[in-house]
């Protein structure tokens, strides 16, 4: 019988057919297990019906229509008082532990963190193609705490549970179902085709408690748990989940199932609060926020099918290659046809190394392919619905080709420059309709790197804008919207904090000093090495550009230019900051530079000193952080967060201190006023000062975040 009970509820709807009651998760968009809504106690009061109805065999979990199972536990109630008068996750997942009737978890969509841990919980697991299955709590600062750390050993082993928690990676069914964390895989989450399956696969099965598996630790070798964790030790650094989360399959081995759960929970109480898990929480949030400032989408994306990236060189490949991996019609014109044969080989390369590591098939390969076309008669881009600039950053060579693709697309293909530096106004200025033009500022690799910034001139219109955002997030990317002024965020930001480490090195601090410092703090690389890296040439270019305009208006330092001077480019020419003739890995001090530093503290009449880490990290970050200030004063960045999301996915931020207004916020607006007095009493530093933004905050006007 088709129908029968229908008790529907807003939260969760029940239904049954014959001896199979469907519970259905409805709490859109992601299902998420909000505690304070009542989301698991209205689950457990279901299964409480299902299981005293004697008419019932088997319960099935499953989101609501199109909805996916779930996305685990609700983050924004992390941190915060929950209604301790409702059942929470594990509540929920102890019960299905105790119940006497076979639960089928029926995964579809995103299912993950306390999701798939509700799955775990359950005694049989059913996927179809939608599904996207992780335990990603890593990601957030916390390890899996209903049960993951505890159930997942115990039904795939160790290692691979390891990798999967520490990684948070995301895995579809046809995977889980190899690993052994999905038992059948479906066609659909039909009613009725659910039923027949239970019915003619599961029937008769026995089902076996995840929690009373026995953990198999047989092929496990001596030290296994400190040498997995000597294994994250660099690529995790600063981060404490992973290590925690260790701890908890270690404990999963040599415990009960109780006491496992008993030591999961202390250690994910631990991470929820921690200032690394609230900095992780908060970009998780942010980046979410950053795509939000705008109207509604008035121009529909299906619009946008046809991009022409303009210049094949290293910028024009990687747009390249993130429009054509979307799916999306690509035109890489070049007037040179030997830079779109190169480029062509790079994109073939990287696309073949994506079959190697199996991220894309044979099939998909030759798909892709299709999507891109090389030309080098311009007259071909006419058809685009975008044309994105990446020609060489000179404003004179933009003008030209902005100039001649307005004369060859139609009046509403969005056209854009990839600029890091030029203004946006002045270049919409070859463009006929404004409003259709815009910054889209890509970072190098642009294949890899998620940042985009999307720069709004003052006549870029709403609907250009969010098309764009929605474009953006279409090919992977991390969209913020940003105003215009020299470097925009991101760059403006970078600017100063070279500046800084620069006078540090006029104080007395050598390029070794500072950069070690500011990796102990959680960067990847320190400023001199990352300068290095990119080629002090480029730097030098665009100090040029900006003594020209009068645009420098803060402290200048001469060390750069004069390490230039002597022809030194970074590792493109073997020197820099640093001497590399050991190789790029081995930076060893440079002594012409080194001479270069000293001679300047002399100019300058600076008794050389020691500089602490302390003061190295506090100076540089107190750059960010006033520079941010002075940003958001000016209305370039509209929120705070967005900085962070531009520090944490374009500059190497460490994301366990959530960006440079997070870690303002984290320091305090005392300490941080404070210590700019100090620094201003310092020889050299007559430059730190208290800006509007600060005073305001020390007043208690407004906040950092
Ligand atoms: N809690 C609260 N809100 C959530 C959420 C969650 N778990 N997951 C998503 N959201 C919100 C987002 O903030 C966003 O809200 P907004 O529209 O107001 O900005 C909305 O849901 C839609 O999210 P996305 O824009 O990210 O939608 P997508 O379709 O692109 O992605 C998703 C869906 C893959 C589920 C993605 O949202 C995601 O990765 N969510 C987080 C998953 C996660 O980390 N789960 C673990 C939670 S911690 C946990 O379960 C602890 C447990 O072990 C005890």
């Amino acid at each position: 019988m088709v129908g029968g009970l229908t008790l529907d509820n807003l939260l969760v709807k029940r239904n049954v057919i014959d001896n199979v009651g469907f519970i259905k998760i409805n709490n859109p968009p992601v299902n998420a297990m909000s505690v304070n809504k009542g989301v698991p106690q209205i689950i457990l009061d279901s299964l409480k019906i299902y299981e005293n109805d004697s008419t019932i065999k088997f319960i099935v979990i499953l989101g609501e229509e199109k909805l996916n199972f779930s996305g685990g536990a609700d983050i924004s109630e992390f941190g915060k008082p929950t209604d301790s008068g409702k059942a929470n996750l594990r509540d929920l997942i102890n019960y299905l532990d105790k119940i006497n009737k076979p639960c089928f978890a029926i995964i579809t969509g995103p299912t993950m963190g306390g999701g798939l841990e509700l799955a775990l919980g359950c005694h049989f697991r059913l996927a179809d193609q939608s599904a996207k299955l992780a335990l990603p709590e890593v990601k957030l600062g916390i390890l899996p705490g209903a049960g993951g750390t505890q159930r997942l050993p115990r039904l795939i082993g160790v290692e691979k549970s390891l990798h999967f928690m520490v990684d948070g990676s995301v895995i579809n069914s046809k995977t889980a179902k190899n690993l052994g964390i999905v038992d059948e895989l479906i066609e659909s989450k039909n009613d009725l085709d659910i039923k027949k399956i239970i019915l003619e696969k599961f029937n008769d099965k026995k089902f076996i408690r995840v929690s009373e598996k026995e953990i198999n630790t047989a092929n496990l070798e001596n030290n296994f748990f400190s040498n997995f964790k000597n294994s994250i030790l660099k690529k995790k650094r600063g981060f404490p989940a992973p290590f925690a989360i260790v701890d908890c399959v270690e404990k999963s081995t040599k415990t009960t199932f109780s006491e496992g759960m008993k030591f999961e929970r202390q250690e994910f109480q631990k991470l929820v609060d921690s200032v690394e898990s609230a900095a992780q929480r908060y970009l998780f949030f942010s980046e979410r926020s950053a795509t939000k400032m705008h109207p509604p989408i008035e121009k529909n994306m299906d619009d946008i099918k046809t991009i022409s990236i303009l210049g094949a060189g290293t910028m024009g490949t990687g747009i390249a290659i993130s429009f054509m991996k979307a799916g999306f019609n690509v035109f890489l014109f070049d007037k040179n046809k030997t830079n779109l044969e190169k480029s062509e080989k790079n994109i073939l390369n990287i696309l073949n190394g994506m079959l190697m590591k199996n991220k894309i098939s044979e099939i998909k390969l030759n798909e892709l392919k299709e999507n891109i076309s090389f030309i080098d008669n311009i007259e071909e881009i006419g058809v685009s619905d975008l044309v994105i600039e990446a020609v060489f950053e000179e404003f004179e060579v933009k003008k030209e080709i902005l100039s001649e693709v307005n004369k060859i697309v139609g009046k509403k293909t969005i056209i854009a420059s990839n600029t890091s530096t030029l203004d946006i106004n002045n270049l919409s200025e070859f463009v006929d309709e404004p409003q259709r033009f815009l910054g889209l500022h890509f970072f190098s690799p642009a294949h890899v790197m998620k940042l985009l910034e999307i720069v709004k001139g003052s006549k870029t219109s709403l609907p250009v804008l969010n098309t764009c955002i929605k474009l953006a997030k279409k090919i992977g990317k991390v969209p913020v919207t940003v105003g215009v002024c020299d470097g925009f965020v991101g760059n403006r930001m970078i600017h100063r904090y070279l500046k800084e480490a620069n006078h540090l090195l006029e104080e007395g601090a050598l390029p070794k000093d500072v950069d070690d410092a500011i990796e102990e703090f959680g960067f990847a690389m320190g400023p001199f090495k990352m300068s290095d890296l990119a080629g002090l040439d480029i730097g030098w270019a665009i100090r040029k550009r900006r003594k020209k305009n009068n645009l420098d208006t803060h402290k200048y330092s001469n060390i750069p230019d004069r390490i230039c001077e002597g022809g030194d480019f970074g590792q493109k020419t073997g020197r820099g900051y640093y001497d590399y003739s050991d190789g790029p890995r081995d930076p060893k001090p440079n002594k012409i530079t080194n001479q270069i530093i000293i001679s300047e503290s002399d100019a300058l009449n600076i008794t050389r000193r020691s500089i602490s880490n302390k003061e190295i990290v506090s100076r540089l970050m107190l750059s960010l952080i006033t520079e941010g200030l002075d940003l958001l004063d000016e209305n370039i960045a509209s929120r705070p967060s967005d900085i962070d999301v531009i520090y944490s996915y374009g500059y190497g931020f460490p994301r366990y201190r959530g960006g440079p207004m997070f870690h303002a916020n984290t320091i305090g607006v005392e300490k941080i006023v404070s210590e700019i007095e100090e620094f201003s009493k310092l020889p050299n530093c007559e430059h730190w000062k208290i800006g509007n933004r600060l005073l305001k905050i020390k007043n208690g006007e407004i906040n950092f975040i």
